[in-house]
């Protein structure tokens, strides 16, 4: 069972906070969009650690642990190989470290798109492990009966449309999606589906600009952009990609940091000073009793 916890710098440890502080609410995120008009666009960031959410927290309304960790934290090749197990070990740690944001779980491939029943068990899985508010799903038309069965029982979800990570595979790849009329079309459907079956936000991705914008003035939910369109109700990014921590900055990706850089170059200061036997320093030693 998880607890709301602070990270205390001075020793790196969690402390369980005394007394639970106020959590911004799904039903709140839900109200930020009042007859299609979002007057505070929502801000939404990933995050796979406590300590990263700890110093993202302050500044979002949601954090979205997203299966992106899979590439991001583990090195694999695609998010398809993403656990359940993966997704509850972060989750937890996301929501120790944070106390303002809507925590968001994303459900792995594999986990949900068997059955309503199945996506029951692992979401409820998640929620139970985590203390997160709610889960996110990849699929527009073909998970409507599962949102809504999720829904109906307890489990806020996150509709995810347009490029689908985890069905890389039947894609072919991370392209833009929605170029031709015809898979324009699919994705406003699938957009529709999703709201009609009670997500409670949908995050668009890698949809061409004037879908994005059609879908976000369509559906009553909030959207949430990434390389889709400013017209949405809010936006998400990799936070990882934003601070720079990788060489590739794919188009819709803006760099406000350049962390790999720096990384770098404490290291290579850190080295240096090894081979030269000039750290540890005078003030890194302990001295004897006095
Ligand atoms: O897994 C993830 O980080 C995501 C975002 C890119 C929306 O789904």
């Amino acid at each position: 069972m998880s607890a709301t916890y602070t990270l205390d710098t001075a020793t790196s440890r969690a402390n369980p906070t005394p007394a639970p502080m106020k959590r911004l609410t799904v039903p709140a995120i839900r109200a930020r969009k009042v007859d299609g008009v979002t007057a505070e666009p929502i801000v939404v960031l990933t995050a796979y650690t406590a300590r990263q959410a700890q110093l993202l927290d302050p500044h979002c309304d949601m954090l979205l642990v997203g299966d992106s960790l899979g590439q991001v934290i583990y090195g694999l090749p695609s998010s398809v190989p993403v656990t359940l197990e993966m997704m509850e070990a972060h989750g937890a740690a996301v929501v120790r470290g944070s106390y303002h944001s809507v925590v968001i779980v994303d459900m792995p491939f594999g986990s949900y798109e068997g059955s309503p029943a199945q996506a029951f068990e692992s979401a409820s899985r998640l929620l139970k492990a985590t203390g997160a508010a709610a889960v996110k799903l990849e699929g527009g038309a073909a998970m409507a009966e599962t949102i809504a069965f999720l829904c109906q029982r307890g489990i806020p979800v996150c509709a995810h449309v347009g490029l689908t990570p985890q069905a890389v595979n039947v894609l072919g790849g991370y392209g833009p999606r929605g170029r031709d009329t015809a898979e324009a079309s699919k994705i406003l459907d699938d957009a529709h589906a999703v709201a009609d079956a009670g997500c409670f936000a949908m995050v668009i991705e890698g949809v061409i600009e004037p879908v994005a914008a059609r879908i976000t003035a369509a559906v009553p939910c909030p959207t949430i952009g990434i390389g889709a369109s400013p017209q949405c109700d809010g936006q998400v990014l990799v936070t990882d990609d934003l601070l720079g921590l990788f060489e590739r900055t794919p188009r819709f990706v803006k760099r406000y940091a350049d962390l790999a850089a720096t990384i770098g170059e404490a290291a290579a200061a850190y080295a240096a000073e090894v081979r030269a036997r000039s750290f540890p320093g005078a003030a890194q030693l302990y001295e004897p009793k006095k």
